[in-house]
């Protein structure tokens, strides 16, 4: 039987990390782990109880609940991935809103959120055979991650696929809305002073604002069989 690696994918947002993530995992069949839904339900039950909002973000308290938040990955056979569930609700939609991104990146940089969502990924890997999707996973979750892949892409090809999928679901969003959030995560995402985002230094960069996802994929496929022998 072949081993089964660790593969790490962090890189800017909205630069397809899930959908290579997904891929590979697929293939591998590997778990897939969007350590970004992690983040994303924290904050939506911040904004549930109103301890965040674009003027207000009150850690003391989030922190002090932060043992009231039940994180669990359910699959779902149709969609062909893990539904995220905030408490046994599942939160898949509402974590993808434009809401949600707005503030996530400041909720995503409380050490102690941090801590709790990096202790409960590190559990999901211990067996290795999984692909997790972040910002940090190569640095700080899987530092000795067997394959890490660090992806970038233009800001406005990323502000347009993200725009995409927000009109394709029906949300009513701008583009200008769209691409200042993006440009804005990933300004906050890479000054924070806890795990910030950076390309670990052993990891591969990709830059597909002009690569297909079928061209990307194979190279990536190229990399993990490397991996494996
Ligand atoms: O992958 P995403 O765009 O759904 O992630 C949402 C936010 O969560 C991102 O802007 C920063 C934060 N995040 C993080 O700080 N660390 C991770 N490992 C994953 C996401």
């Amino acid at each position: 039987m072949k081993r089964k690696i660790t593969i790490a994918i962090d890189g800017f947002s909205s630069t397809g990390k899930s959908t290579i993530a997904k891929l590979l995992a697929k293939k591998y069949n590997y778990i897939y782990v969007d350590t970004g839904a992690m983040y994303r339900a924290v904050t939506y039950f911040a904004m549930k109880n109103k301890l965040v909002s674009k003027k207000v973000l009150n850690e003391e308290v989030l922190i002090s609940k932060l043992k009231d938040i039940k994180l669990t990955f359910k699959f779902n056979k149709i969609l062909g991935f893990a539904e995220m569930f905030l408490n046994n609700v599942n939160v898949e939609k509402e974590i993808r809103s434009l809401a949600v991104s707005q503030l996530v990146s400041k909720v995503a940089a409380i050490s102690e959120v941090r801590r709790k969502l990096v202790a409960e990924q590190q559990l999901m890997g211990v067996n290795g055979g999984i692909v997790m999707d972040g910002r940090d996973i190569g640095t700080v979750v899987f530092p000795d991650a067997e394959l890490k892949l660090f992806m970038s892409a233009s800001a406005d090809k990323r502000a347009s696929r993200r725009y995409k999928e927000l009109i394709d679901r029906g949300d009513d969003v701008s583009f200008e809305d769209i691409l200042f959030n993006v440009e804005e995560r990933d300004r906050i995402d890479s000054t924070r002073e806890d795990s910030p985002l950076i390309k670990a230094e052993d990891a591969i960069e990709f830059d597909n604002s002009d690569m297909g996802i079928e061209d990307q994929f194979n190279k990536i496929c190229t990399l993990v069989e490397k991996k494996l022998l």
